[in-house]
Formats: structure tokens, C-alpha cells, sequence
């Protein structure tokens, strides 16, 4: 405890500004918080700060699809994921937004200096282009079919079949999955950042403490394969900051989002006037540590340093990279409701359940965590509710009404407040090396010692007994004691109910309150602390988490929905984007070696196509001419076995021969619309 104070500067991963926070944010974020608030009750001074992550591809296009600007969209979702932080008791001295003057400005001068020292370069490089958006198309904006395996709708990157990984001119059959259109080749000159050049610099910092082993052989690998320049430009249309002298050019969103957390202070400092270059200068004495997960080391541990140095600052002290958060075992999923955000989460549960649950669960190493909800529900209801939080219900109300509400001026069982006062150091350092499972594992041998001491001196016996009177006052008062310094050990954990328990215990906690014992104290009347985890809450919050998957009516086991229920749904913007239109068959023909397709020729009303359609087992192609029939007009052409099919023909039926396709009828023409 005789520690100097620190000055210690932390941030949380800025979460995208085009999606809501769930449950593997709150993770991350409840991992820093309990790190901070940690820090600041030993006394020491700890700034965290955080933002949304307001640029890129992803934030615009999902701004264009609801149509309203990205700035508005921003904006929203950045005070949205704010409130939802704030009423998980995670609290930032600054939540700001990448989109900002000091994001500018700060990415500005980082990318002067970069390109005063040498550090910044120009190509031209050649990318997939849309023609009909105009716009060039990030990896995971192509999809095609795999040049590996053959499967069809994979990613641009890489394939979840056979998980090769290529480029994504690679791709069979490429299209941009923003409009369907096929995507062509062109050049663009692009800006560079020399990360080679800091090989030797980075391969020094990460013989520091700097990062966790796992993390450190990851990168011994990346060095191994040799390091890359950096392509930080992309072309307009894209929402960012434009590159100073470089007109149409923007910083990719991983250049500024990391600048965010220099931003961010810096907005702090012109808030309370805190001096920014004491945390950032190259000379800095401040502590700095970055929390993230374990998909966004590349960016923290090569990237962000290099640039970094590069540009004169200052290096990360740490970066703290955790897990994934997996539930009942399984990736998060939005169709078994496993897939819950924050807001609905609080919709039905306390959010201190989570903060312990996970702090019961987090350690320092790289493992995800699995939020089991029968294991969640037993370990707060057995750890927090029976065993902390009784102790004090077990004590209190002899106090209140027999004691006069004060406690007793003897300590009994030194030993034990000796065994208690002394488990400070090894909490603390639990803490403070992010080892919160063996903290919590700790703080509960205590309580279980706690409910012991009150188990075998029975005061709910002792007190009907007048002759006791001094020895139930004693005893209670300790076990109103022990439960104290519980409270405390937990406070970073569990904010709200230290808050409430210091209310009760007439008492201001912070880390050296463990070292004391309250003796002739009066403390309030005793309010119940926390509820027990109610399982029907947490599946109606699963049920919450459902995307209308599930037909709302009770279904015929006979319908065909009943053998093959409706999948994961489509949101409207996805169906607003099928063309339907009436097309009529020209011509019908077998296809040879093909059991189940016809060869279909499609009059649009001028145009024709050529589609292969399943329906053979209904149809005879003489049948078929000159009937019409609904055709997704704008599905990207396929390469089949027996040539390119130009869409797709909708039929209605149970299949086999009752297939039906409209009958010529007037007012139906086609290349008409159908919705
Ligand atoms: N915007 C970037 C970070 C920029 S930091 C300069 C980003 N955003 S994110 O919203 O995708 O993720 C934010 C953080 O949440 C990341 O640290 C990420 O690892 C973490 N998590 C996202 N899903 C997660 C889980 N399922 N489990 C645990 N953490 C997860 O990446
Ligand atoms: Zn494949």
C-alpha cells in the first residue's frame, strides 16, 4: 500500500458506430472498469477514455440504407451506446466520437510527421471497383464463388467451407455485395506507411511487459512472415478525414480510430485542463494500456506502436487483449437469442450480475469466456446473494432493533479480522495483473470463512438469551464488519451495490477501509441488496433476443413449415432489393443430363434471358410456353454446369408435379413489376 501514486491513462476498443453494444462489448468494457475503478480507489489517478468508431464503409452504407446522413447517424448511435454503458455501471471521464475536430487534427499531425520523417509513400495499386455504385469495394464487399472449393457465396477474403484465404480477384463469379453489379478492375494511386522500417523497434517493445505471451508469439509469427508496407488511403465516396493534399483521398478508418483515443483525452483535457503531452509526449511518465480483443491485436500491436513512434509519442505501457464471449457455448447467435444486446439485457436483468459473472470468469490470458446462463444464474445467486450479501441480512436487523443501531466497541476473533485485513495484498495484486477470477475466488473463501464464524455462534440462538446479550452484539457487529470488507474487495466489481451497502453501513469505502474494523458505530436500517438471478428473466430475455424467426401462429403439424420451419429473416431493405417481375416463357426445352432442369427462355417485355429451372418434374417444356411467370430479375447471373442462368423463376407448390406457374391472364405483362 506504501505505492507511489501512478498516473494512468486507459482505454476500451472503440465500438462501431453502425451496430448496437451486445454482450462480447460489455466484456471489454466491464474488464477496463473494474481496472479503473480499481486503480482509483488505491488512490492513484486513472483516466479512461473511449469513443464510437464513426468511419469507414460499413457506417456509411448502413447511414445511406436508412437514409440520413452519417454524421446524424453518428451521433445517435454514439449517445445510444453511451447510455447503454453508463447503466452497466462502465463509466468513461470521456465518451467522444472519432468524427471530431480533435480526431482531425490530431490524425492531421500524426500523418505530417509520418510523412516528414519518410515514413509515407504512394502507389498505384489496382482493386475491385463497382461500376454501378462507383465506388472501390473493401474485401468483404465482394462475394463469389470460393477458386479453392467451388462454394458458392463466399466472402472476398476468405472462404467458410474450406477456409482458404486468396484475394479477392481471385474469386469466381465475383460481385459487389452492395449492388449485385459484377465487379471490374481499377487502378487507383493509394498512400503507404512504412511499417518495415520499425521492425527492430517493435520486436524490442514486445520483449517488454508490454504483452501477454500468447500475444507476443502471434507477433514473432507475423515477423516471420515479414512485414508489409500499409495501404492507409482509401478513395472517395467514403466517410473519414480527407488527407491533407490529397484531395479525394481518405484515411482508412484504422488510421484515425486509433488517433480516437488521443482525441478523446484531448477533448478530457480542454475540459478540466489536464496537460495532454504529459500523457502522450515522447517523454511521458504516465501509464498507458489499451484493453481490446484478441481480433484487433494486428492493429494494436503493430500498427498503432509503429505509428506511434514514428510520429514522435509515446508507446502503449500495455495492451490488454481478452477473449471472446461465447453463450451456453457457442458463438453469439440471432436465432437461438444468444446474440443479446446490452439494452435488452437490461430490459430484464441487473447489470451487476454480468460485472461479476465476468469478473468471476476473467483472467489475463487470451481464452474466451463462455457465458453460461444456468452457471450464471447459480454463481451470482450462490456467491453474491448467499453468501455476501446474507451475511449482513443475518446480522443487521439484531442491531437495528436490539442494539440501538450502533456496533458493539469489542472486536471478537482478532485472528479472523487479522486473516481478513491481511488478504488485501493478494487481492490487490489479483487486480491489478487483470486476474479477477482469482480475486473473486479469493473474496469468496473469505465470505464462506464469514458465514462460518456466524454459523457457529448461532446469534438467532444467543440473542434469546439475556446473559448474551454482549456476546450476540459481538458477534454480529464482526459479522457486520467482515461483510465490510467483503464490500469493499468488491466495490470495483459490483459499483451499485457498494454504493448501496456504504449507504446501510454509514461508511465511505475505499481500498484502505479494508484495514480497518468500525467499532461504536452507528450504521442504517438494512434494505435487501440485491435480488436472486430469476431464470424466467433470463429466458425472456432470450426470447427478446430472437429475430422473429418463428411463425407467430401455432402451426398444422402437416404444413411444410412445421418440417422446415422459416430460417433467419431478411430485413425489409434486403427484400426491397429483389426485383419481381412477370416474364413470359418464349421457349421451354430439356437439358441433357440434367434430371430435374429446363432450360427456360424469358421475355421481360423486350429483353430475353436465359434461366435453368428446377421444375421438370411438373412440366413438360411444350406446356410451359407462353405461360408467365414471377422471376427475380436482378439476381447476379450463375455459371451452372449447362450455362449462365439470368435469374430466377418462382414457382408455388408443394413440389414434385404440383408446381404452378401463372396462366397468361390480361393485365399481367411482361417486364411488369411485382411489388
Ligand atoms: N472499431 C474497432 C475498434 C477500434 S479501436 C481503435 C472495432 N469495433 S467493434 O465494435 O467491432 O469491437 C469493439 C471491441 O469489442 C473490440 O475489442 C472487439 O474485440 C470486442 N468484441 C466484439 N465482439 C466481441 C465478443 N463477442 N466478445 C468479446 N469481445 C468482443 O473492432
Ligand atoms: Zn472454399
Amino acid at each position: 500500500m506504501a505505492e507511489q501514486t501512478r498516473k494512468i491513462l486507459v482505454t476500451s476498443a472503440l465500438p462501431y458506430a453502425n451496430g448496437s453494444i451486445h454482450l462480447g462489448h460489455l466484456l471489454e468494457h466491464i474488464q477496463t472498469d473494474i481496472w479503473t475503478r480499481f486503480q482509483r480507489m488505491r488512490g492513484h489517478s486513472c483516466y479512461s477514455v473511449c469513443a464510437d468508431d464513426a468511419h469507414g464503409t460499413p457506417v456509411m452504407l448502413k447511414a445511406q440504407q436508412l437514409g440520413i446522413s452519417p454524421e446524424q447517424m453518428v451521433t445517435q448511435t454514439r449517445d445510444e451506446h453511451h447510455a447503454d454503458l453508463v447503466d452497466f455501471g462502465v463509466e468513461y471521464d470521456n465518451y467522444h466520437v472519432t468524427h471530431s475536430d480533435e480526431n482531425k487534427e490530431l490524425c492531421e499531425l500524426v500523418y505530417d510527421r509520418l510523412n516528414d520523417a519518410g515514413f509515407i509513400s504512394k502507389r498505384t495499386i489496382s482493386q475491385l471497383f463497382d461500376p454501378e455504385k462507383e465506388m472501390f469495394l473493401p474485401d468483404r464487399f465482394v462475394q463469389g464463388t470460393c477458386p479453392k472449393c467451388g462454394a458458392e457465396d463466399q466472402n472476398g477474403d476468405s472462404c467458410d467451407v474450406c477456409s482458404a484465404t486468396y484475394d479477392p480477384t481471385e474469386l469466381i463469379n465475383p460481385r459487389s455485395v452492395v449492388s449485385g453489379a459484377e465487379p471490374v478492375l481499377r487502378d487507383s494511386e493509394h498512400y503507404f506507411f512504412d511499417l518495415p522500417q520499425f521492425e527492430g523497434m517493435l520486436q524490442g517493445w514486445l520483449q517488454s511487459d508490454a504483452i501477454q505471451p500468447e500475444i507476443a508469439n502471434k507477433l514473432k509469427e507475423w515477423f516471420e512472415e515479414g512485414m508489409q508496407q500499409w495501404d492507409i488511403s482509401r478513395d472517395a465516396p467514403y466517410f473519414g478525414f480527407e488527407i491533407p493534399n490529397a484531395p479525394g483521398k481518405f484515411f482508412y478508418v484504422w488510421v484515425d480510430a486509433p488517433v480516437g483515443y488521443m482525441a478523446s483525452f484531448k477533448n478530457l483535457c480542454d475540459k478540466n485542463g489536464l496537460n495532454f503531452d504529459e500523457y502522450w509526449g515522447k517523454d511521458s511518465d504516465a501509464e498507458l494500456y489499451h484493453f481490446i480483443g484478441k481480433d484487433i491485436t494486428y492493429f494494436h500491436c503493430l500498427f498503432w506502436p509503429a505509428m506511434l513512434e514514428g510520429a514522435g509519442f509515446r508507446k502503449p505501457t500495455g495492451v490488454n487483449v481478452h477473449g471472446f464471449v461465447t453463450v451456453n457455448g457457442a458463438k453469439m447467435s440471432k436465432s437461438k437469442g444468444t446474440f443479446i444486446k446490452g439494452r435488452t439485457y437490461l430490459d430484464h436483468l441487473n447489470p451487476e450480475y454480468l460485472r461479476y459473472y465476468f469478473a468471476s470468469k476473467l483472467s489475463d490470458a487470451v481464452t474466451d469466456i463462455d457465458l453460461n446462463f444456468e452457471d450464471f444464474a447459480q454463481k451470482v445467486n450462490s456467491d453474491l446473494v448467499g453468501k455476501v450479501v446474507n451475511i449482513a441480512s443475518r446480522c443487521a436487523s439484531f442491531i437495528t432493533k436490539r442494539f440501538d443501531g450502533k456496533l458493539s466497541t469489542n472486536v471478537l476473533e482478532p485472528e479472523l479480522v487479522a486473516e481478513f485485513h491481511l488478504a488485501e495484498a493478494s487481492i490487490a495484486t489479483a487486480f491489478e495483473k487483470r486476474q479477477y477470477h482469482k480475486a473473486i475466488r479469493e473474496i469468496m473463501a473469505l465470505a464462506d470463512k464469514a458465514n462460518q464464524f456466524i454459523d457457529a455462534n448461532a446469534p438467532w440462538v444467543t440473542i434469546k438469551d439475556e446473559s448474551k446479550q454482549q456476546f450476540t452484539h459481538d458477534v454480529c457487529s464482526l459479522g457486520i464488519n467482515l461483510f465490510r470488507i467483503l464490500v469493499v474487495y468488491l466495490k470495483p466489481v459490483v459499483p451499485t451495490l457498494a454504493a448501496q451497502s456504504e449507504a446501510f453501513l454509514n461508511d465511505t469505502l475505499s481500498w484502505e477501509s479494508s484495514q480497518h474494523v468500525l467499532t461504536d458505530h452507528s450504521i442504517n436500517k438494512f434494505k435487501a441488496l440485491m435480488q436472486r438471478v430469476d431464470m424466467d428473466k433470463v429466458n425472456a430475455m432470450v426470447e427478446d433476443s430472437k429475430e422473429n424467426l418463428e411463425p407467430t401462429v401455432t402451426l398444422d403439424p402437416n404444413s411444410p413449415l412445421a418440417k422446415d420451419p422459416i430460417g433467419e429473416t431478411i430485413s425489409f431493405e434486403d427484400f426491397a432489393k429483389i426485383d419481381l417481375r412477370i416474364a413470359r416463357i418464349a421457349k421451354a426445352e430439356h437439358v441433357e443430363k440434367a434430371d430435374k432442369l429446363l432450360r427456360l427462355e424469358l421475355d421481360l417485355g423486350g429483353e430475353t434471358r436465359q434461366v435453368f429451372a428446377g421444375i421438370k418434374s411438373a412440366y413438360q417444356p411444350e406446356d410451359l410456353e407462353g405461360k408467365l411467370t414471377v422471376m427475380v430479375a436482378n439476381l447476379a447471373p450463375r455459371k451452372m454446369r449447362f450455362g449462365m442462368s439470368e435469374g430466377m423463376v418462382l414457382a408455388a407448390g408443394p413440389g414434385g408435379e404440383d408446381l404452378w406457374i401463372l396462366n397468361p391472364e390480361e393485365g399481367a405483362q411482361p417486364g411488369m413489376k411485382v411489388k
